[in-house]
């Protein structure tokens, strides 16, 4: 453990991939974090594990799709933690197919996740925010959003909503209290083709993460990145891929 990191920070999604990534490495640097996803029994064992290193670490069991949820999220920061300093709005799903599939089902989960998810985060942890007179919102965007190809565009379309999203608010708040950064990592080894309803897609995409997918651990490292960073300092955008994605 060491304290370079010395922030209280929420983190949705944070039950596999990515976000748990994120929690353990800021927590060894200092952070004290709190878990956000719908998996509870996920959530507790990373915490666990989390404070068996002698790190802090709590659980507040959370839907993005919930605006109560995130609500409870921030409360549980302010509550344990005496207050939130970055909120990673991280929480996401890929219901991806090609447009002429007609999955509107699955274009409105990711709508739903993706993009209302950050907005519920941004609702809750606002007004905190501008009360603490010091916040930061990091959100995981793609580049998806950066090259459109084929079967991502709806995808692709709430990712760039929410890189949108963190330049208005960027916009809006250069008194210097709010900082906002969206991170586009390119293919990461995740869970995250599971949620892919087309079976061949699904396998594709499944076997491009394990061929040449970077570690979520490298994306955990360019969050962290961001958030140490001194106050007067704002990381707009990073975006990391593998070396050999086209
Ligand atoms: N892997 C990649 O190649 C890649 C590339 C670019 C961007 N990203 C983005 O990175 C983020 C993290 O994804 P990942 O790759 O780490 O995939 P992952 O392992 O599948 O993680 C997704 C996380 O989102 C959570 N989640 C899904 N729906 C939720 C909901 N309604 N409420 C709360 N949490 C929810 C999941 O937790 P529960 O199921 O427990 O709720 C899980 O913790 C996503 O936003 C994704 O779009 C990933």
């Amino acid at each position: 453990m060491n304290s370079s990191i010395n922030k209280v920070i929420a983190i949705t999604g944070a039950s596999s991939g990515i976000g748990a990534a994120t929690a353990e490495l800021l927590a060894e640097r200092g952070a004290s974090v709190v878990l956000g996803a719908r998996r509870g029994d996920r959530l507790d064992d990373l915490a666990r594990t989390i404070r068996g290193r002698g790190g802090r670490a709590v659980v507040c069991e959370t839907d993005v799709t919930r605006r109560e949820d995130l609500e409870r999220l921030v409360e549980t920061s302010v509550e344990e933690f005496g207050a939130l300093d970055v909120l990673v709005a991280n929480a996401g799903i890929s219901t991806i197919g090609r447009m002429d599939a007609l999955d509107v089902d699955g274009w409105s989960s990711m709508i739903d996740v993706n993009l209302r998810g950050v907005l519920h985060g941004v609702a809750a942890a606002l007004p905190v925010f501008r009360r603490q007179g010091t916040g930061h919102f990091v959100t995981t965007v793609s580049t998806a959003g950066l090259k459109i190809v084929p079967t991502m565009a709806v995808y692709a379309a709430t990712k760039n909503a929410v890189r949108t999203l963190m330049e208005g608010l960027r916009q809006e708040s250069t008194d210097g209290v709010l900082r906002t950064t969206s991170i586009s990592p390119g293919f990461v080894r995740t869970d995250l083709a599971d949620s892919i309803e087309d079976e061949e897609l699904r396998d594709r995409i499944r076997t491009r993460m394990s061929e040449f997918g970077i570690s979520p651990d490298a994306v955990a490292r360019a969050i962290a990145f961001a958030v140490e960073q001194p106050s007067d300092v704002e990381i707009g955008d990073i975006t990391i891929r593998p070396s050999v994605q086209d």
